[in-house]
């Protein structure tokens, strides 16, 4: 086939080797432009041709991830800097929501309220109100007020710290500069910046005629357009706002989420007007059901219901748990589906060697958002269903999930395609795959030598939720790994500006920029670091527990290596941990057994330091670092709200008694805890004595 023949292939159609036949064309021709452009102020091709060529350049190495080349020329320019915002810590966190799919889940996460709140589980009969308000798809931004006056706003970021986009909130109309006399000397207030369809619409045609780049959805427009370093860019863009929640406010005058609205209003902001007071599931359900059906000619993009406890005494109580609150939910509206054919299923291995098949689609639109590939989870996901290449399936994308196929559409010629053999071998590293007993995943055995896993293992490490540093993406770490200059984590501590100096894509500024990222981050706090390691089962919210639970990083090292022994105290003590189950502890003790990960631990360790948990500040608290047990039946909170209260008083809490036990918290009916705790002379106190010692 000639080049010219190449470039007119539909991707869709293209075999691997010519994907990287016409891959490595491009990033020559590509690389080529660019000079002419830059460099010789002398472009050869019209906007509207070059974009062309990084089009099709993006959809292959979408198509064959595998095949993406270390001199990609995609991510090299164009993108904003992410690194030209500063960065604010937020007062208060900004939190997430945890999900909701139907009735079912919804009368649990109810039911689970009433269960907190002890009142509300002896006293059926107590209303619990929630106010029910769209869930708006754009990106939420907290704007800090002192005095009245819009002093800061910042994007959500990762929770804890967010871009500093004042000079940008500052040209939205639906944002008041200042706000009447009376309100709080310190308000925060929070909510969704957003783009209208009709507006999203017209953007984009004034983009296209321009040769400028068009945006996917609403969303990304959105977000595209506040995160602007240039802020008369964001003026010129149409951004709306509504406000739903608050952050850090010196006094408080409001009693429910529901009043909180009231003072919204009066204050001069946008609140959506679907937003109610509901008392009971049927009357959130029915107002559920009326959003739902106005979201066709609603001119914004919302993607579920958000139902928040109104009482905000209630709120305050019911706190949060890792990243979402208990007091709030979204219920997401239904996964939307389309249907498609299946053109080539291939295989991703993931950090833990895991290997996924992923069906390769023709692309669809679903819900707005351009399909083109989609999980098939694993083996006998393939099998059950029994998907073949060349049948036409149906799709189904709900929200940021990924999509999946759901099943084939009969078409009369299913059974004239070849039933899909899932690999024997990874297709990285060639090692053998495997399947052990009761697992549904299939692994490559390659562990450390395969390439995919440690290419993957890097790239979790340097990701957002984990080292995020700056200017240094997963297509760097690909293509530093591929070049050698990157093979573990410590090495990216080893970069010199020299190893990069004459790197395509890579300039004086950039690399001074990324040597200035890389050394912010020898500095981390524990959580980040322990999550960033990429231990199987280990996410975020398992790695801020055990930051909790050993406080430094050389503690809970020394304590995996003391747990190897089955039933020693440290394995105990791992168990005891609510949210440690044993599996888990399997896998975190045998990481931490595997030799090649001590090493790469030292090294990593000689370059960084990981800074002990930072407990919440508890000074003055009689029970902080004491380790309690709750048995027995409590009458005056339930179990899982005198947990977290105790937890926020700093102690830590332990479902079994060990020597290590300070207090054993014991109500009637208390048995065997009781019984161990007085035997070892343990503290034993009586829900009203525990009460008065933490003063409540
Ligand atoms: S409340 C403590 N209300 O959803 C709860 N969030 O998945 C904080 N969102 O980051 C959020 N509409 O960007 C809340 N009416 C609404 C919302 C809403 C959209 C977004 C927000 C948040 C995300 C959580």
């Amino acid at each position: 086939m000639t080049p010219e023949d190449l470039r007119k292939l539909p991707v869709s159609q293209m075999t691997v080797d010519e994907a990287e036949a016409d891959l490595a064309a491009l990033a020559k021709e590509i690389r080529e432009h660019d000079r002419r452009y830059y460099q010789d102020d002398a472009p050869t091709v019209t906007d509207a041709e070059y974009d062309a060529l990084r089009q099709r350049n993006a959809a292959i190495e979408r198509r064959f991830p595998l095949s993406v080349r270390p001199d990609s020329p995609t991510g090299r320019v164009g993108a904003a800097p992410a690194s030209g915002f500063k960065k604010i810590r937020h007062a208060k966190p900004m939190l997430s929501l945890g999900n909701v799919f139907d009735e079912d889940e919804l009368q649990d996460f109810l039911d689970g309220i009433r269960r907190f709140l002890k009142e509300l589980s002896d006293n059926p009969d107590i209303p619990l109100d929630m106010v029910a308000e769209p869930k708006i798809d754009g990106l939420s931004i907290s704007l800090r007020y002192e005095h009245g006056r819009l002093v800061q706003a910042a994007t959500r970021g990762d929770g804890a710290e967010g871009e500093d986009v004042t000079a940008n909130a500052h040209t939205l109309a639906d944002i008041p500069q200042t706000l009447p006399d009376g309100v709080p000397d310190v308000l925060e207030v929070r909510g969704e910046v957003y783009m209208s369809k009709t507006d999203f619409l017209a953007l984009n045609d004034r983009q296209a005629e321009r040769g400028e780049k068009t945006f996917a959805n609403p969303r990304n427009a959105a977000a595209g357009s506040l995160r602007q370093l240039d802020a008369a860019i964001t003026a010129r863009r149409p951004l709306r706002f509504f406000a739903y929640a608050y952050g850090e406010v010196s006094a408080v005058d409001w009693a429910t989420h529901g009043q909180f609205i009231e003072r919204l209003k009066a204050w001069g902001f946008q609140v959506n007007p679907f937003t109610r007071v509901c008392d009971g599931i049927d009357h959130i359900l029915a107002h559920y059901e009326t959003i739902q059906a106005h979201r066709a000619e609603l001119d914004y993009d919302i993607d579920g219901v958000v139902y928040k406890v109104d009482r905000l005494d209630w709120q305050e109580r019911l706190g949060f748990v890792s990243r979402a609150p208990r007091w709030a939910v979204a219920h997401k509206f239904p996964a939307e589906k389309a249907e498609t054919i299946v053109r080539d299923i291939t295989i991703q291995v993931g950090r833990t060697g895991v290997l996924t098949p992923v069906a390769e689609l023709e692309p669809v639109t679903v819900g707005g958002v351009v399909v083109s590939r989609a999980t098939l989870h694993n083996a006998d996901y393939i099998r059950a269903l029994d998907i073949r290449v060349g049948d036409r399936v149906r799709i189904q994308r709900a929200g940021d999930v990924i999509p999946q196929v759901l099943d084939v559409v009969e078409d009369g010629f299913h059974d004239d395609r070849d039933v899909y053999v899932f690999p024997a071998a990874c297709p990285v590293c060639g090692s053998h795959a495997v399947r052990e007993e009761g697992e549904a995943a299939t692994r490559c055995t390659g562990g450390l030598v395969c390439a995919a896993q440690a290419h993957e293992r890097l790239k979790h490490f340097v990701s957002r939720d984990a080292f995020d540093i700056e200017g240094l993406g997963g297509k760097h770490v690909a293509a530093f790994f591929e070049a050698g200059l990157i093979k573990t984590p410590g090495d990216i501590f080893r970069l010199t500006p020299e190893m990069l100096d004459g790197r395509e894509g890579w300039k004086d500024k950039s690399i001074e920029n990324l040597m200035a990222a890389i050394a912010a981050k020898r500095r981390i706090d524990m959580p980040r670091f322990v999550h960033a390691l990429g231990i199987r089962q280990v996410g975020q919210a398992t790695a801020r527990l055990l930051a909790k639970h050993y406080g430094s990083f050389a503690h809970l090292r020394d304590a995996m290596t003391d747990a190897r022994v089955i039933g020693s105290e440290a394995m105990e003590n791992l168990l005891s941990i609510d949210g440690i189950g044993k599996s888990m502890a399997d896998d975190l003790i045998e990481f931490f057994a595997e030799p090649h990960n001590g090493e790469v631990l030292d090294d990593l360790l000689a370059n960084v330091t990981v800074e002990d948990f930072a407990a919440p500040d508890t000074a003055g608290s009689p029970v902080a670092g004491k380790t309690v047990v709750f048995t027995g039946t409590l009458e005056a909170m339930s179990r899982g709200e005198a947990k977290a209260k105790a937890e926020a008083l700093g102690a830590k809490v332990s479902g079994s008694v060990s020597k290590k036990t300070d207090i054993v918290v014991a109500g009637p009916g208390a048995g065997s805890k009781e019984k161990k705790a007085r035997e070892l002379g343990l503290q034993v106190l009586s829900e009203r004595e525990w009460l008065d010692l933490v003063g409540s």
